[in-house]
């Protein structure tokens, strides 16, 4: 499972990237806008940071809008994939968009059945959100199950990305669910790295080691 940061923060971006396991980017309307930045000016930092898919999504709610948008976002980079949020015009969008080989995410992925639509209609990516979905008493990791056994059955190329990512086991569940990618928010991937026993383990070496000098 390859690992994308879900962040539009340039730093946060900085600082994973040099860990050498970032492969993408995803970013979303609120996250531009936490960073009080325009959309093309991240774009064009987050390009030159990480090699490999950055999505930006698109505003604009009739299929000719987010055409206009992506096609011009499109332009600034190769690697950037254009996020269209489901919906009816959003699948006429990504149909487009295939046909123009401009890749595409489609976001805000709650069931199977859309799923299902966004991939039949040329999607990329699509992007199932797991924490929404147990913040209302759903298990998030059965959707991604359930478009993981369709795609496969399927034949169905599009990858998905579990996004929506609330903690570590999040991401260890996805990767066991079959998940292609993992979006992980910064604060998920700083707890990743803990653990007691190593920090312990660590401190022990350093007491041992400094004891045998003396
Ligand atoms: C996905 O690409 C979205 O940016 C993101 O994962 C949404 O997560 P949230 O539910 O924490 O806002």
């Amino acid at each position: 499972m390859k690992l994308f940061i879900d962040t539009a923060n340039v730093e946060e971006i900085r600082e994973i990237g040099e860990w050498g396991i970032l492969e993408g980017v995803t970013t979303n309307p609120s996250l531009i806008a936490k960073e009080g930045l325009k959309l093309e000016d991240v774009m064009k930092e987050i390009v030159e940071i990480v090699e490999g898919p950055i999505s930006a999504e698109v505003m604009g709610l009739k299929a000719d809008e987010m055409l206009v948008e992506g096609r011009a976002l499109s332009e600034i980079h190769p690697n950037i994939v254009i996020k269209v949020p489901f919906c009816e015009e959003g699948l006429k969008a990504i149909k487009k968009f295939h046909e123009e080989n401009i890749k595409t995410n489609c976001t805000l992925i709650f069931s199977p059945a859309q799923a299902l639509l966004a991939a039949k209609a040329g999607a990329t990516f699509v992007s199932p959100f797991l924490g929404r979905l147990d913040d209302i008493g759903h298990v998030g990791m059965d959707l991604i199950e359930s478009i993981k056994k369709i795609f496969v059955k399927g034949n169905i190329s599009t990858e998905i990305i579990s996004a929506s990512i609330r903690g570590p086991q999040h991401v260890i569940q996805a990767a066991e669910a079959g998940s292609d990618i993992a979006t992980v928010p910064y604060k998920v991937f700083k707890q990743m790295l803990n653990h007691p026993l190593t920090e312990n383990g660590i401190e022990q070496f350093i007491r041992d080691y400094e004891g045998m000098k003396g």
